[in-house]
């Protein structure tokens, strides 16, 4: 029997708003009898937008209407479900069982497994898998760009950019895999070798945030890889749809090379799980992403068993625009790092100082520069400025904007929650604060820029480095003397320190990370890779004799 495409479009038409009514008849027929979770449930079947045809990507990506949390080899979840809504509509996008904690332990005794396997590939052969899966992930950069959009609400862009980062760190990675090692120094012994050695650290436990759901964990896994160490990820408990289709992607590069899938362990889950792993002895290094406050305790729990920790916690990063700045650069360069993912990197300008000479020039500039941006649906190509990512952040913006009126700030724009679905709030200015208002040295995950007035270099350096933070920092200057002192010991104090360009967007090649609050922690590249390892000084005497170091005789 032939049918015309016309008709097989007619009749998915007819099945579809046949299944949408039933869809809705169950869940009107539950709203009158079921427990409000259980309506909830079945309310939630039926408007997923997993379901939705314009969303069908999300299945290219491996995601259904429920998705194991849990990945060892084997995917599992009996914990928890959470949902993961979508932060420009607040709509269900699909749901996520994740870790109990039985599924922990199985998954990091699995973990341990894998690395007696994975510590004996050559650094090069654990290269060259890591360079497949950054080519897995080039593959599939647009769908896993969309759904970082879809699931954290950064636009498009920065979604295919995050994942980019991903790509570009194991490309790092792979030649990395062939130059990681430590000197042979010269030993005061004769007929002795004075070594360093480098060794994995074990497992490496990685918990990341909702801002950056790929590039993060993307920055970690590449390096911890090809240091010979196994991974255990634990992603934001609001982006977990986004952890799973990483772990996907990952998990097909392990099991086509019948490497065991736990080297790339993955447990969703809240704040059970990541104590979990903040206490387990078995977790080598800690990588923690996330605010200071939560950090910090992370921090004490690692400290208490001497564990190890790599620490990437909140920034109050500043842009310091002198008199004689190229306003052409600074002012593209304020609105990207201040309005940028919605003021939600932790590389986001919260403080714009500015010299007394042009100061009234920049903010009209940059409040003209704010009025244009082009607010929507992240996933629109056109959009510039998508949602915040949660309802609470809407309140913490408008937490903020009131302590700032009260410690003296003006509104020059933005200020207010919009009239439209989703978490959006107005990009916003706020001048006249004095540098060290309370709230000016808060870091309120939002888009909100502090802008100060400042007369000398002096103050301003000062001013850049009197917060509790320390992760990155930038000046708009051509003279020389003064980028130099902008490095130098008396400048910033930031892990990141920039001239002529914004205080976010940072390359892949650098050490990340920043000082003080912020933790000390360094990812990426540089000589980050450091911290995934252990370093074993080694001498070896090679001679018939047993000269002491010191000259000390002991006969
Ligand atoms: C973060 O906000 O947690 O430098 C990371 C940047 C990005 C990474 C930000 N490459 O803004």
């Amino acid at each position: 029997m032939r049918v015309s495409l016309g008709r097989v479009r007619q009749l998915f038409t007819m099945q579809r708003v046949l299944t949408q009514n039933v869809a809705r008849l169950l869940a009107l027929s539950l709203r009158t009898k079921l427990s409000p979770s259980v309506r909830a449930a079945a309310v939630n079947m039926s408007t997923l937008l997993v379901n939705r045809p314009q969303y069908s990507w999300l299945r290219e990506l491996g995601l259904g209407e429920d998705n194991d949390g849990v990945y060892n080899g084997c995917w599992g979840g009996q914990g928890q479900v959470v949902t993961s809504y979508c932060p420009a509509n607040n709509e269900p996008i699909a749901r996520v069982r994740q870790a109990t904690m039985a599924e922990y332990e199985e998954t990091v005794q699995k973990a341990q497994d894998a690395w007696k396997v994975w510590a004996d590939v050559p650094a090069p052969k654990r290269g060259e898998i890591v360079r497949q899966i950054g080519d897995a992930l080039r593959g599939k950069i647009k769908a896993l760009g969309s759904l970082v959009s879809l699931e954290m609400g950064k636009i498009y862009v920065e979604g295919v950019g995050e994942v980019q980062e991903y790509v570009d760190v194991c490309d790092y990675a792979v030649g990395l895999s062939r130059m990681i090692g430590g000197p042979i120094l010269p030993s005061e012994r004769p007929g002795h070798a004075l070594i360093e050695q480098w060794n994995p650290v074990g497992l490496v436990g990685i918990i990341t945030a909702f801002n950056f759901p790929v590039a993060v964990y993307g920055w970690n896994n590449a390096i911890a890889l090809i240091c010979g160490n196994v991974c255990l990820w634990k992603g934001a408990p609001t982006t977990p749809l986004t952890s799973v289709a990483v772990t996907r992607i990952v998990a097909e590069v392990l099991e086509r090379n019948h490497l065991p899938g736990a080297i790339c362990s993955m447990t969703c889950g809240g704040a059970d799980i990541g104590t979990a792993m903040a206490k387990d002895e078995r977790v080598g290094l800690l990588s923690f992403t996330g605010s200071t406050q939560v950090g910090k305790q992370v921090a004490m729990m690692v400290q208490e068993r001497f564990g190890r920790q790599l620490l990437e916690l909140g920034g109050n990063n500043a842009i310091i625009v002198f008199e004689d700045a190229d306003l052409n650069l600074v002012v593209p360069s304020a609105v990207f790092a201040s309005v940028g993912t919605a003021g939600q990197r932790c590389t986001t300008t919260r403080r714009l100082m500015l010299h007394e000479s042009v100061h009234d020039d920049v903010v009209e500039r940059i409040a003209k520069a704010y009025k244009q941006i082009r607010i929507g649906d992240p996933w629109d190509p056109n959009t510039l400025y998508g949602p915040l990512h949660t309802k609470q952040a809407v309140q913490q913006y408008l937490a903020a904007i009131d302590q700032a009126k009260q410690q003296g700030g003006t509104l020059v724009c933005g200020g207010k929650v919009m009239d439209r679905p989703g978490n959006y709030v107005e990009p916003t200015i706020i001048t006249g604060l004095p540098h060290d208002a309370p709230i000016v040295h808060t870091e309120t995950f939002v888009p909100i820029l502090y802008v100060l007035k400042f007369k000398t270099e002096d103050e301003a350096f000062a001013w850049n480095n009197e917060v509790k933070q320390g992760l990155s920092s930038s000046i708009f200057t051509k003279d020389m003397g003064r980028v130099f002192r902008w490095l130098g010991p008396k400048g910033s104090d930031c892990g990141i320190v920039n001239v002529n360009i914004p205080t976010s967007g940072a390359e892949i090649g650098g050490a990340f990370g920043g000082e003080k609050h912020t933790g000390g922690g360094r990812e990426s590249g540089s000589d980050s890779w450091k911290q995934y390892m252990r370093r074993s000084t080694c001498t070896i005497n090679y001679s018939k004799d047993l000269p002491l170091a010191q000259g000390i005789k002991f006969e």
